[in-house]
Formats: structure tokens, sequence, C-alpha cells
């Protein structure tokens, strides 16, 4: 099996390069079968997630060729609405395909992304709102079947700012009839980045970043020929920023939007780390002790976002007095935590919230990613452990890192990509 593995405490130092957001280049994807032509993508990291949603629009007929961090997308040859279920059951983020291609086409069938049905909460707000825009959607045994002859704009009001439902509501208002109105929209940056991309194949929206947001439904051009280049991964900014604050390093991270990472920069200072904006980038120095904070909560963006929590947790393991940390946006996103105790950290979870008692020195271990966040913590645990820490199932970091070890590795960590036997102890 694969794993990361991990000579921990080498001071971190030198120039790190952010790449482009997956959360942004996902729907923006995903919006490119809205119309006929040929888009230019620039910045699109190499992950996983971008491999499984490049596979989706290839079967479904779309031309797409990658050139190092550039997409070219020829959409005129799109042939089928019927999306795979092998590849659609691979991502939760499948489902943003739905707007796009009801919209185009009149109608999409597409399974479960893992496998829920109707009413359930992972999808309820994606499929009520394009009902209120006029799509029949009905389940066949797990298979969702959209049809739509025209989509016509709604006023929809969200009970939650749902970041996926909102981007899908966008797609699917585009080139709807009429006007559509988001009421208590997800506020994310990458909404904005959809937005812009959107407004450049002929959409009208206003408000994308705000909690309304409006868009005119206008008729479907022929055919584009658009460059959009994908915003800044803030997530994967964010998790430098941990890696040098936990090593008390001094590294310059370029690349990132700044105006996007604020309620990072924000926690990370309180804690005691030391950021600047230097050289054009964020000048991140790891201070010792590392501050308790006594109350983080994660919520939507303009707040604490929930990709960044773990990695904030991982930090807080090793400062000194106890932290809060709640977690307020998905259920069950503690599961970094029986792994980090295994490596020393001192921490309870009692629901949504966990109490982090800070350690003075968190050990080598061997332990397992169990989704991308988390993966991502325990490689900055490892960072900081003393001894080896051996970090299983890696892929699941490459979700949404391109090449974390290489980038890591850059800037003095002890950290190889290693083929490792399965069956020591720890490595369930
Ligand atoms: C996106 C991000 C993800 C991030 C999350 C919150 C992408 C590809 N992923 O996920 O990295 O963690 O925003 O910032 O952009 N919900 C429902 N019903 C729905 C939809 C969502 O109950 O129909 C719930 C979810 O279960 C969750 C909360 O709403 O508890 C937030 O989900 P949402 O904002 O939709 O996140 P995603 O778009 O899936």
């Amino acid at each position: 099996m694969e794993a990361f593995v991990i000579e921990g405490g080498a001071v971190l130092s030198g120039k790190v390069q952010v790449h482009g957001a997956k959360n942004a280049a996902l729907p923006i994807l995903a919006a490119s079968l809205l119309v006929r032509g040929e888009i230019e993508l620039v910045d699109v990291p190499d992950l996983l997630d971008i491999r499984v949603m490049i596979d989706i629009l290839t079967a479904l007929g779309v031309e797409v060729e990658r050139e190092g961090h550039t997409l070219y997308v020829n959409t005129d040859p799109l042939e089928t609405n019927i999306v795979p279920e092998h590849l659609m059951s691979q991502m939760r983020s499948s489902i943003f395909l739905l707007g796009p291609l009801v919209s185009r086409t009149g109608e999409a069938v597409l399974s479960y992304p893992g496998g829920c049905s109707i009413g359930n909460r992972p999808i309820d707000m994606h499929i009520n709102s394009l009902r209120k825009m006029g799509v029949t959607i009905h389940e066949y045994g797990g298979t969702l079947v959209a049809e739509a002859a025209r989509l016509r704009g709604a006023h929809i009001v969200l009970d939650f700012p749902s970041v996926g439902t909102t981007e899908n509501i966008l797609m699917a208002a585009a080139f709807a009839e009429g006007k559509t109105i988001i009421t208590n929209a997800a506020r994310e940056p990458e909404i904005q980045d959809l937005a812009r991309f959107l407004t450049a194949i002929g959409a009208r929206i206003q408000g994308a970043g705000t909690h309304r947001i409006m868009i005119e439904g206008v008729p479907r051009p022929t055919h584009v020929r658009v460059t959009h280049r994908v915003m800044p991964d803030r997530i994967v900014a964010g998790t430098f920023v941990a890696a040098s604050a936990m090593t008390g390093g001094d590294i310059l991270i370029c690349g990132a939007a700044l105006e996007h990472m604020e309620a990072v920069i924000e926690a990370f200072q309180k804690s005691g780390t030391d950021i600047s904006h230097d050289q054009g980038g964020l000048r991140v120095k790891g201070k010792r002790p590392i501050r308790a904070l006594h109350k983080v909560m994660t919520s939507p963006h303009p707040g604490f976002p929930t990709d960044m929590q773990a990695q904030l947790m991982a930090h807080l393991a090793l400062a000194e007095g106890t932290s809060v940390m709640v977690e307020t946006v998905f259920d069950g996103r503690f599961r970094h935590v029986p792994e980090l105790i295994k490596m020393g950290a001192d921490i309870v979870v009692d629901y949504h919230t966990a109490v982090i008692r800070g350690v003075s020195r968190l050990n080598g271990a061997r332990v397992k990613a169990t989704d991308l966040r988390a993966g991502a913590a325990l490689v900055l645990a490892g960072l900081a452990a003393h001894g080896t820490t051996t970090v299983m199932a890696p892929h699941h970091i490459d979700r949404g890192y391109e090449k974390l070890e290489e980038s890591l590795a850059s800037i003095g960590a002890r950290i190889t990509r290693e083929r490792v036997a399965s069956t020591l102890h720890g490595a369930t």
C-alpha cells in the first residue's frame, strides 16, 4: 500500500506556490457543459477529483485535453446526458452536472452520489431548488431522471447557504427563462469564480459573493470561445500556513489570495503565528509557544472554513492550554481525532465539539487518512512530531493537493511517498 513517510522535526523554509482551487475548477468544468464552444481553463490542478470530472465529461462526449495546468475543453460534441454510475459514485460533486445537463439538453440521468435517496440530507437542497425552476425529477432504483422542456427562473430561499446548491442554481439559471433570485446564497469565493466564468460565457449575474444573487436568464449563445483562470486554492494555502506554524518554519506562500483567507489568517495569528504580506506573498513564521484558542467555530464563508478545521486542530494539539473547536457545517468531521490521539494528542469529542488539551510533543505513529482534510492534518502532525509518521491511504490527500509531498519537500520537509506493507498493526 502507498503511504507518506515523514521524519518529523524539520524546520520549513523557502518559497511554495499555491495551485488552482479544486472547488472552483470542479463546478466550472461542469458549467462548461452549458454551452457549445471552446473553453480554455488555466491553472487547473491535476488532482484525482478533477480527473474524475474530466472522465465524466469525456464519457458524455466532450473533448478535454490537458497541457500542464491548462485544460482545453471542446463542448461541441456532447452526445449523451447519461452520467455513468461508476464515475458518479466516485465524487459527491458530480451532482453539479444536474443543472448544466438539464439546461443544455432538457434531461439528465445520473445516479445518487454515494447512493443516498431523495429527501436525505446531502442533495435534497439541490433537488428541491431545481424543482422550483421547473425540473421534474424522478427516482428509479437509485437513478435520478431529471427533465425540463424549459428551465424557468424562480425565487429560491435556501435553508442553509449550501455551496454546491448555490452553484447548481447559478448554472441552471444562467440560460433559463426569466429571473432567478437566490436568498441566503453561499458566499464562498469559489461561487464568485463560477459567476465570473458564467459571465464570460454570456450569463448576467449580480451579487455573487453576497447572500442575495440575481441571475437574469439570457438566451444561450450559439458558440463561445473563452479563457478563464481558476482562482488559487485557499485551503491549500491555509494548509501551508499550518505547516510553517507547526514546524517553527519561515516560508513564503506565493499565489494565495489573502482576501479569501481572513478567518484562517486571524485564527493562526491569534495562536501566535507571525503572518505578514511580503514580496507579493504570505510570509508565515511559526512561533513558540502556540497559544490555545478558546473557541473556534466553523461556519460558511466568511467564517472559519470547515475544510481547515482538521489542520487547525493538528496545530492546536501542540498549543499551551486548552482549545475548543465546534464543527457546525458537517456531521462526523472529526475522523482525524482518533489518529491524532495515536500520535499523543489529547482531544475529546462530544458530538460537534472537540476539546483539545495541548501537549508538549506529538510522536510519530502509523496513522490512516480517512478523508482529504483529515489526511492533510495527519501530514502536518507528522511534520511536527518526534520520529517517523506513516500516513496510510494518501490517495485521499491526492484528491485535493497536487503532489503535496513534493511541495513540502521543496521547503525542507522530510517526506516521501513509499510503498509499505499493509499488514502492520495500526494499518486499519
Ligand atoms: C463544498 C466544498 C467542500 C466544503 C463545503 C463547505 C466543493 C466541491 N466542496 O461542498 O469542500 O467543505 O462546500 O464549505 O466545493 N446539505 C444538505 N443538503 C443539500 C446540500 C448540502 O443538507 O442538498 C448540507 C451538507 O450535508 C452539509 C452542509 O449542507 O452539512 C454544507 O454543504 P455544502 O455547502 O452544500 O457543501 P458542498 O457543496 O457539498
